[in-house]
């Protein structure tokens, strides 16, 4: 089975973003760039992840996209923040523009920023409303002229669009470029979010964990979509750091730690705890996040070694959060190509078809991953690619060979 890598095509980018010292201060051009890098390289795509202060993912699609071809634009969604008819008219422009390349990641998070955009569910009640929206928005995709009638969300029938002989009206109207729907992406870890999940998704995306981890939860995930008898894909996120040898991609993660501060582990820690626990109070039952939070306590972060959970995966400092109580968003691929390309083999063994990746500086990192990575994996880029060498030159040199 082929895998799909995509890239992260989301502000801000620097060797260390995490840090003031370590980000770059870039704009519209560096975006640009850097999709037109993902493109040229044969990524399958690239995520456009929403925060609290990120340029607005369907902005950036619509600015981007023209400087690519191939690439699919995976835009993160709040469900709400505008009626599902105008997020379908969105949709529906840009993938007619693109050539049907964009997808959403149905995103359902976070109790820290939905109020202040206006969305105001508590967490499992903001899936029931999910559901209604994707729907929603959907039929508005595909044209259906009936009335969507929810709890939450009321639909008009469509008025029929009036007959351009005689009205002399051209009709402009929208067409689905993908016809069974557009793409959804997304994820859920909570029962809400499961259930939520294996209604509505194409493709069920999960933080990284073992490969063995993961593939519980997306064995379980897929349990329950196959009860509605639904298939889904799964996917995961992960940070990459990919060099010629172990000892490069190991010095480059040390190279970063001493880049980072103890303020930054603590505050991503302070975000790990369960409920009711403080940096002081918590005791791990694992002995290597407890020796390493006991340096931390004491102001000194541990070597990149000691994040390492598994060969190859690290909960080490990241833009998306230094883990270093059990790995999440921030958890990374560290090592030579060659064992990179085990450990993604050994993630699809275990049932992930997608790999979102990000490095760091952006495109730097496209480049060395796509360089050194993508030779050894059996990829699914979502286009044809040329075939530069029939088989006929190699055939012909080893006849030159035997003869001479
Ligand atoms: C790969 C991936 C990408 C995500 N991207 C975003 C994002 O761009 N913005 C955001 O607010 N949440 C993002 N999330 C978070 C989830 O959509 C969501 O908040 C969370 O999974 C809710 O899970 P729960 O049902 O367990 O509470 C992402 C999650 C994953 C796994």
């Amino acid at each position: 089975m082929a895998v799909k890598i995509l890239w992260y095509l989301t502000a801000p980018d620097g060797p260390v973003p995490w840090e003031p010292e370590g980000r770059w201060e870039t704009g519209f051009d560096h975006l640009q760039e850097l999709a037109a890098a993902i493109d040229k390289l044969g990524y399958y795509g690239a995520l456009l992840a929403t925060g609290f202060d990120h340029d607005d993912v369907l902005a950036v699609a619509a600015a981007t996209f023209p400087v690519t071809q191939r690439m699919k634009f995976l835009a993160a969604i709040h469900p709400g923040l505008m009626t599902p008819a105008k997020l379908a008219r969105i949709a529906l422009t840009i993938d007619k523009f693109s050539g049907g390349r964009l997808l959403f990641n149905a995103v359902n998070g976070r109790d820290t920023i939905l109020p202040s955009l206006g969305v105001h569910f508590e967490h499992d009640e903001r899936y029931e409303y999910s559901a209604e929206y994707w729907q929603a928005f959907q039929a508005s995709y595909l044209g259906q002229q009936q009335a969507y009638q929810g709890k939450y969300i009321h639909q008009a029938a469509r008025p029929p669009l009036p007959d351009p002989r005689r009205s002399g009206y051209a009709s402009g109207a929208l067409a689905p470029t993908q016809k069974n729907g557009l793409e959804l992406w997304g994820a859920g870890t909570s029962s809400a979010g499961v259930a939520h999940s294996v209604e509505l998704l194409d493709v069920y995306l999960s933080f990284a964990d073992t490969p063995q981890r993961l593939g519980d939860k997306f064995r379980r995930v897929g349990a329950e979509a196959a009860k509605l008898g639904r298939k889904l894909r799964f996917g995961t996120r992960l940070q990459i750091i990919v060099r010629e040898t172990e000892e490069e991609a190991w010095d480059y993660a040390q190279w970063l730690v001493d880049r980072t501060s103890v303020d930054y582990a603590i505050q991503s820690i302070q975000r790990q705890l369960p409920p009711g626990e403080t940096l002081e109070t918590y005791r791990s039952p694992n002995p290597q996040v407890q020796r390493n939070l006991d340096a931390i306590r004491a102001g000194r972060l541990p070597s990149a070694r000691d994040y390492e959970i598994h060969p190859n995966l690290w909960t080490g400092p990241a833009l998306h959060g230094f883990n270093v109580l059990a790995p999440l968003s921030g958890t990374t691929l560290v090592g030579s190509a060659e064992n990179v390309a085990a450990r993604i083999r050994e993630f699809e063994a275990q049932g992930t078809s997608a790999f979102i990746l990000s490095g760091w500086p952006l495109i730097e990192e496209a480049h060395r991953v796509a360089d050194l990575l993508f030779p050894l994996l059996d990829l699914d880029h979502g286009f044809d690619v040329p075939l530069l060498n029939s088989g006929r030159y190699r055939g012909d040199h080893a006849a030159r060979a035997k003869a001479a």
